[in-house]
């Protein structure tokens, strides 16, 4: 049996993450996966908690208030969810990870990046993702797309220079990382990302 592998999924709100993830499990079961769908924040019970109080876009708090509840939120998520299924062979595919807190929280609100460093190896030791698939689109798109939200939550109501920061840090921490982090052109069309989505995916199982 091919042991189970860590496939996140990062990008600006609008970038196409969750419209991609139905494909990307798709493509994994036809493969004959079995596949583990979650979350950032979120993925458990106390997460999904902690992602409401984050969302809120009536709630306010400091940065590093921000920055320890998506670590609590991801300390309780590998525990619970995405170690016992990757033990169990699953492959596990997740909407945001901890990327997500370099570019929103280092990028997006300025946090120092060695305390996010000191929580990543806290929280998750040696444990990174084996692929992360990074949706790059320029911030006006990814802002038109998600224009047609009408409840847009605490995130997706920043404005255009806080999602310039988060998408230079994403891109940043993709030159960092180049074997683990693939940039996908989210500008094209949805059939253009499908297919960019599926190579990469190819090469990843065909040698990965
Ligand atoms: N490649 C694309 N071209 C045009 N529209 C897209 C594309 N990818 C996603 N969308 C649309 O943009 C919006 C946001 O996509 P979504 O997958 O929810 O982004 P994310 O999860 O990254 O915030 C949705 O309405 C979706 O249908
Ligand atoms: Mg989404």
């Amino acid at each position: 049996m091919i042991p189970g592998k860590f496939i996140t999924l990062e990008g600006i709100d609008g970038a196409g993450k969750s419209t991609q993830l139905t494909w990307i499990v798709e493509l994994l079961q036809r493969a004959g996966l079995q596949t583990v769908v979650t979350r950032e924040p979120g993925g458990t019970a106390l997460g999904e908690q902690l992602r409401a109080l984050l969302l809120d876009k009536t709630m306010t708090m400091h940065a590093e208030t921000e920055t320890l509840l998506m670590f609590a939120a991801r300390r309780e998520h590998l525990d619970k969810v995405i170690i016992p299924a990757l033990s169990q062979g699953q492959w596990v595919i997740s909407d945001r990870f901890a990327d997500a807190s370099f570019a929103y929280q280092g990028g997006g609100r300025g946090l120092n990046v060695d305390k996010l460093s000191i929580l990543e190896h806290w929280v998750q030791g040696e444990l990174q993702p084996d692929l992360t698939l990074y949706f790059d689109v320029p911030v006006e798109v990814g802002m038109q797309r998600v224009s047609q939200i009408k409840n847009v939550d605490r995130f997706e109501k920043e404005q255009a220079d806080f999602f310039q920061r988060v998408r230079a840090a994403y891109l940043d921490r993709a030159r960092q990382f180049p074997d683990r982090i693939k940039i996908i052109d989210s500008s094209q069309s949805l059939a253009e990302v499908k297919a960019a989505v599926e190579q990469t995916l190819k090469d990843v199982l065909n040698h990965g």
